[in-house]
């Protein structure tokens, strides 16, 4: 079906009570206008047209980040949704179809409902179907007035409201399909509103009925929730999570406390994950089939592979973390964090742009940064990588099977070559060559009996 969209973002977000337009305000991890734009591209709109105007630049940076092929229209004063319907028409240029209009501010629209609503307004070939819900309590949002014979009428707004039209419990939900002819015909026909000299799209309702049957659509409370105030955006949150976590479990996640659980939207599970109370998945984390993440662990842009084990209140932000390998508790693993298969990352450690390969371990109290960790060897507790000398980066780099004693300063560029040994408390700062022994400089003991009993070449360091 051809479909085109226009969705409102340009508002002055004034019930925010916020230095930031309320399009930028985030729910699971997205900013608001993400939500119905999402919606208008997976059913195809060409053209998508976003009416953008307060902080115009911040709301189209946003969006660009998220979708390709949206056509964005200026409205540089905010006059109303009339006005910046009007604006919009323009970029349809010769489009004949439906035209989906919706708000900014309303993400919790369901695709189904919309599928339906654009179907009525085309199969009756009307020149308006739009959405309405009941609502216990209808404040702050536009009535529907219906006739003696259940005909839509009328829109009225809550500033325009009489008292009587107040307690009508049908409600507008912002959300329209327009035959693209009857809009681009009479939207440049709206007089501003008496109370608050706006232009309303809502005054389009009546003018549609003058000629044709409004028709309309019902849906759930939740799916016309328009997002005013941070009260609304708060609960917004709380409902698309709950969808999120019950896709997520009905597709063989556990969730052992879904109400403190938050999932991103871009976020891909596979079957008999576990996720702990508390536990964050922020942006695009992969998380593989078997993973076990603990209470109040937090994972951005993370990946994780099969059977894992996350111990709590580890932070990994684009990390990689592989089969079978063990992190926490307390570990932080930061940007480039990469371990290999059945790595062992234990409490207290930090770990920078750095590569564990399989079977290696650091399971106590380190700094790792800017360092290959060869496969199977231990590093000790309490070990620092000095990889920063006050004015560059340095690299670390570390054999297979090599043992790093504790609380031993790796001071960077370093290399300590397979099968080595360093002694605890040792400060190196030369390379220590295949198989050798390494003694830091406060060690009393006699170096060479030391390399006799552990079999390792003596190297003084
Ligand atoms: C609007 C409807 C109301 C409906 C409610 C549903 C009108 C006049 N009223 O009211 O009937 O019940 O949505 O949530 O349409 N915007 C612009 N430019 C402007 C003004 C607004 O782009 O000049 C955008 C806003 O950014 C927002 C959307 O239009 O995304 C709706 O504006 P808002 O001020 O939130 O309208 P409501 O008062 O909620
Ligand atoms: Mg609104």
């Amino acid at each position: 079906m051809a479909l085109a969209s226009i969705i409102l973002c340009a508002g002055k977000s004034t019930r925010m009570k916020s230095e930031y337009s309320k399009m930028l305000h985030s729910i699971c991890g997205k900013p608001l206008c993400f939500w119905p734009v999402n919606k208008a591209v997976s059913l195809g709109s060409q053209p998508t047209i976003i009416v953008v105007g307060h902080q115009a630049k911040e709301v189209e940076a946003v969006l660009v980040k998220n979708f390709k092929n949206l056509t964005f229209a200026l409205q540089s004063e905010q006059k109303g949704t009339g006005h910046a319907v009007q604006i919009a028409v323009e970029a349809l240029g010769k489009f004949s179809g439906t035209v989906l209009v919706l708000c900014g501010d309303t993400p919790m629209l369901n695709q189904a409902s919309l599928e339906k609503l654009c179907h009525l307004q085309k199969s009756k070939k009307a020149a308006l179907a739009l959405v309405t819900t009941t609502l216990k309590n209808p404040t702050g949002y536009g009535r529907i007035l219906r006739d003696d014979y259940g005909h839509i009428i009328d829109v009225i707004e809550e500033s325009e409201a009489t008292l009587k039209q107040k307690k009508i419990q049908e409600i507008n939900a912002g959300i329209y399909a327009f035959d693209a002819g009857f809009l681009k015909n009479r939207i440049h026909d709206l007089k501003p509103s008496r109370i608050k000299n706006e232009f309303y799209l809502t005054d389009l309702i009546a003018k549609a009925a003058e000629t044709n049957h409004v028709l309309s659509i019902s849906v759930l409370e939740n799916e016309a929730l328009g997002i005013n105030d941070r009260i609304q955006l708060a609960y917004a949150e709380k409902i698309l999570q709950k969808e999120i976590n019950q896709n997520w479990m009905s597709k063989g996640v556990t969730l052992i406390d879904p109400d403190t659980t938050y999932i991103s939207d871009e976020a891909k599970l596979g079957e008999d994950v576990t996720l702990e109370p508390g536990v964050h998945l922020r942006g695009k984390c992969e998380i593989a089939k078997g993973v076990h993440i603990s209470a109040g662990s937090i994972l951005t842009d993370t990946i994780v592979e099969e059977n894992a084990r996350i111990h709590p209140y580890s932070i990994c932000e684009q990390a990689f973390i592989g089969k079978n390998s063990e992190i926490g508790p307390f570990v932080r693993l930061r940007p480039g964090a990469h371990l290999e298969n059945s790595v062992k990352i234990g409490n207290f450690v930090e770990v920078k742009k750095s590569k564990f390969k399989s079977g290696s371990k650091a399971n106590h109290l380190a700094y790792i940064g800017d360092t290959e960790v060869g496969e199977k060897t231990n590093i000790g507790a309490g070990t620092i990588t000095c990889n920063y000398d006050g004015f560059k980066k340095h690299k670390t780099n570390l054999g297979k099977n090599v043992f790093i004693g504790s609380n031993s300063t790796l001071v960077a560029p370093l290399v300590v070559e397979d099968d080595a040994y360093v002694a605890a408390g040792s400060t190196l700062t030369k390379d220590v060559p295949k198989d050798a022994l390494a003694i830091g400089r406060s060690r009393q003991e006699n170096k060479k009996d030391y390399a006799k009993k552990i079999k390792k070449k003596f190297f003084d360091r």
